[in-house]
């Protein structure tokens, strides 16, 4: 297995947003992919990771720039091998590289919780209680500081 990760389109993510976030739906265009930017983990020509980050800010502070991140998926056959981690980290990085925002600069994300482990280990944390999008399933914010891991892994805040 060799992975590399690059910029990619939102439309090279579809299939496999189709497939992993959405159960085949139609629905694997999200609103905001136009100005969202999104990574692909390949492992040779076929893309097996994404997810996506862009300016939004977080629900409990809707006057505060932050980076939502979205539409992260693994192959079937590829989890547990590290590709989340490698898209996680280089949207990290497009975070750090962008033009500076003011104050801590926050990144977030409507978390699974079947994710909910895999996020923490990254540094996030949850927010608020959990809950059920009727077509999806149960889901928590969680949130880390772009700037740094944020302490307390785990806790709610
Ligand atoms: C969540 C998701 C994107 C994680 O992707 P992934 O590629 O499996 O992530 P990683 O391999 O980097 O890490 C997953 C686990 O594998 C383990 N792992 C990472 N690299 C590893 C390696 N080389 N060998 C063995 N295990 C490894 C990690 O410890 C991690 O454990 P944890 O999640 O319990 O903390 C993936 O499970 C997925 O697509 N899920 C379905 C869709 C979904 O829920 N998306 C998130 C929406 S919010």
């Amino acid at each position: 297995m060799s992975l590399t990760a690059r910029e990619v389109s939102a439309a090279d993510t579809v299939p496999l947003r189709r497939d992993i976030l959405r159960a085949g739906s139609p629905l694997a265009v999200f609103p905001g992919d136009h100005d969202a930017f999104h990574l692909g983990v390949y492992d040779g020509l076929a893309l097996v990771g994404c997810g996506n980050i862009r300016l939004d800010p977080a629900p409990w502070a809707p006057d505060v720039p932050a980076w939502r991140i979205r539409g992260m998926a693994t192959a079937t056959s590829h989890r547990g091998q590290g590709v989340g981690t490698l898209v996680l980290e280089g949207l990290l990085a497009r975070c750090r590289s962008a033009p500076p925002l003011p104050g801590e600069v926050v990144l977030w994300c409507n978390a699974r919780t079947p994710a909910q482990p895999f996020y923490e280990r990254a540094g996030f944390l949850t927010r608020g209680q959990s809950w059920v999008d009727p077509e999806i399933g149960p889901h928590i914010v969680m949130w880390r500081s772009v700037g740094g891991v944020t302490t307390g892994a785990g806790t709610h805040c």
